[in-house]
């Protein structure tokens, strides 16, 4: 067994965009387990647009993390050793070890996980956090009805692709947003939304009013900025926006609304969530295993190997460099 654990650190807070240089991959040695520790080897580290948050000291819906410490984030792995009564090695797990190659902690910290209907990776995507986060906007937020239209942006991500496939299910016309033709292709092609609109094709407002002439009654929204406002144009009266993200914001400036007077004029309501606040994880987490077994949710996944990779990645995530869930490959 290796003497040493691979962790990256965050030493730095950004001043404006976020860089390599925030982070530094730093080793530390493997230690004895005490009585109750568990030693995870991490398969799979998430990535998640909510990391960029986490690097300002400022308030947000995730909060700041300290300095000189392994970026947070949810893992998957497989127990290497166990001083605990309940775990066993070769136990695979779910926790958020983070951004290293083992973790160490107790059983509170660790969900046993099943891999034998979906993939180990798949628990950190359309089986986690993200296809928890898909079925909570478009359930307990927007509470969609059937034959009404939804458009929901970075449709072809973790959270967008899990939220219209869980809409288009209960008889909605799906309208998806995404960066460039072969993410619409896949939205539409294998997804099954009805449309997609590419926002980086530079006719987005137009395209919008193309794809949902009659205009809609809800948003899911992943992105805010230039998208939203796009999208608020599209509203029908008394419409319903959730608002799960505002991805397009993390990296830089926040972007104000253009025409915030649409909210009286439509009386839209639009309201914030965040999903680790939500009740009903089980319910969710039921029905999105048995879609995914069943073959009636399709996921992607964008998978980099090595956790020196995981800041690069990270960078690209939000630039839109991902095609699907992305995650970090660590055995
Ligand atoms: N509220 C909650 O509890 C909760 C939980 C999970 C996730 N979220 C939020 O949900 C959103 C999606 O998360 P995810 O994990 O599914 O990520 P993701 O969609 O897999 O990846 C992020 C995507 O955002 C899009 N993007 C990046 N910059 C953009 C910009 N300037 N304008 C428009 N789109 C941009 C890119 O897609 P394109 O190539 O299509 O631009 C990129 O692929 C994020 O905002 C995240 O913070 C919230």
């Amino acid at each position: 067994m290796p003497s040493v654990n691979r962790q990256v650190l965050l030493v730095s807070r950004p001043t404006k965009s976020a860089g390599l240089d925030n982070f530094r991959l730093f080793e530390t040695p493997l230690v004895p387990l005490q009585q109750g520790q568990i030693r995870v080897r991490n398969h799979y580290l998430s990535l998640d647009p909510y990391m960029r948050l986490r690097m300002n000291d400022c308030p947000s819906y995730a909060a700041p993390q300290p300095l000189g410490q392994v970026m947070l984030g949810a893992t998957v792995g497989v127990v290497e050793e166990s001083r605990a009564a309940g775990f066993v090695a070769g136990d695979k797990v779910l926790a958020t070890f983070g951004w290293q190659e083992y973790g160490v902690g107790t059983a509170g910290d660790l969900r046993k996980v099943d891999d034998s209907c979906v993939p180990l990776s798949a628990y950190l995507g359309c089986v986690g956090m993200p296809g928890v986060a898909a079925w909570m906007g478009v359930h307990r937020i927007l509470q969609v009805k059937a034959n009404e239209t939804l458009i929901v942006s970075a449709a072809s991500g973790a959270v967008g692709s899990v939220a219209g496939q869980l809409a288009k299910h209960l008889g909605l016309c799906v309208v998806g947003i995404t960066g460039g033709p072969q993410k619409c292709a896949y939205v539409t092609g294998e997804l099954g939304f009805d449309a997609c609109v590419d926002y980086k094709g530079g006719s987005m407002p137009n395209d919008l009013e193309a794809a949902t002439p009659a205009g809609v009654e809800a948003y899911f929204d992943n992105v805010g900025g230039e998208v939203l406002d796009a999208v608020m144009a599209r509203m029908k009266v008394f419409g319903r926006i959730a608002v799960c993200g505002r991805v397009a914001e993390y990296d830089g400036a926040n972007i104000p609304l253009k025409n915030p007077g649409l909210i009286l004029d439509r009386r839209l309501k639009i309201e914030g969530f965040g999903v680790m606040e939500q009740k009903g994880w089980r319910d969710a987490l039921e029905e999105l295993c048995r879609l995914v077994s069943s073959g009636k949710l399709k996921f992607r996944e964008s998978i980099v190997h090595g956790l020196e990779k995981a800041p690069e990645a990270f960078l690209g995530l939000l630039k839109g460099r991902n095609f699907g869930k992305q995650l970090v490959k660590l055995t």
